[in-house]
């Protein structure tokens, strides 16, 4: 069994999510509240953010941008993974999730780590310095990501990390009449990244997918 792969069924991931430590109070509340306030409940996997976290320590991220705050969560959990002193930056579009986000960051424990700006990844990426950031997360509209990877390419050091999620659409990559209208442009842009020039990047089956990859040079 030893050169063989496990097929991995959903099992595996109800399996593994258990023996993830999950969300705590605070962020299990800040769900809650996101509900309540009928802020949809898309945020990442716990399991999810807890990789997400494991991947910045591993590189010692101190600059991170987020595109995509919608309520703040995986934000939080990735902030949490910076030192005192690291900034995380994370862009959304909508003034409501921002505010939401912005008030929930003021009472978290990340308070002088996470920035929330308000605006759109187009206008605002392109404002970024150039191999200044360790690590970005996309996580927005999915027919900018192509857009925000290329921007990515060129304000990622090298070495940093260039992640993206929901590379399985949902759950509707594989269906044939998709009632997402965001699964072909998720198609369009899992398809282009392979091509990205100084791009190593695989695809993780957590959650709804997450690419994951660094820039080597
Ligand atoms: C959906 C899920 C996401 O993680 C996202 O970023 C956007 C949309 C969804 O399920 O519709
Ligand atoms: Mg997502």
């Amino acid at each position: 069994m030893s050169h063989t792969s496990t097929r991995v069924h959903a099992e595996h991931f109800q399996y593994l999510a258990e023996r993830t430590s999950g969300d705590d109070t605070f962020l299990t509340e800040l769900k809650a509240a996101a509900a309540q306030e009928g802020i949809p409940a898309i945020w990442v996997a716990p399991e999810q953010n807890s990789f997400l976290a494991i991947l910045l320590r591993l590189i010692g991220a101190k600059e991170v941008v987020e595109v995509g705050t919608l309520a703040g969560y995986s934000a939080i959990g990735m902030a949490r993974a910076l030192p005192k002193d690291g900034r995380l930056r994370t862009i959304e579009l909508s003034p409501k999730h921002a505010k939401f986000a912005r008030d929930w960051v003021a009472k978290s424990d990340v308070s002088e780590v996470v920035q929330v700006l308000e605006g759109s990844g187009r206008e605002l990426l392109p404002t970024f310095a150039d191999n200044s950031v360790d690590a970005v997360f996309l996580d927005a509209d999915k027919a900018g990501y192509p857009g925000y990877i290329t921007e990515a390419m060129r304000f990622v050091r090298p070495g940093g990390l260039i992640m993206a999620d929901n590379a399985f659409a949902f759950g509707q990559l594989f269906d044939e009449n998709p009632t997402d209208p965001e699964v072909s442009a998720v198609k369009a842009f899992n398809d282009f990244i392979p091509t990205v020039k100084n791009l190593e990047a695989v695809i993780v089956p957590m959650g709804d997918g997450v690419w994951v990859g660094v820039k080597t040079e």
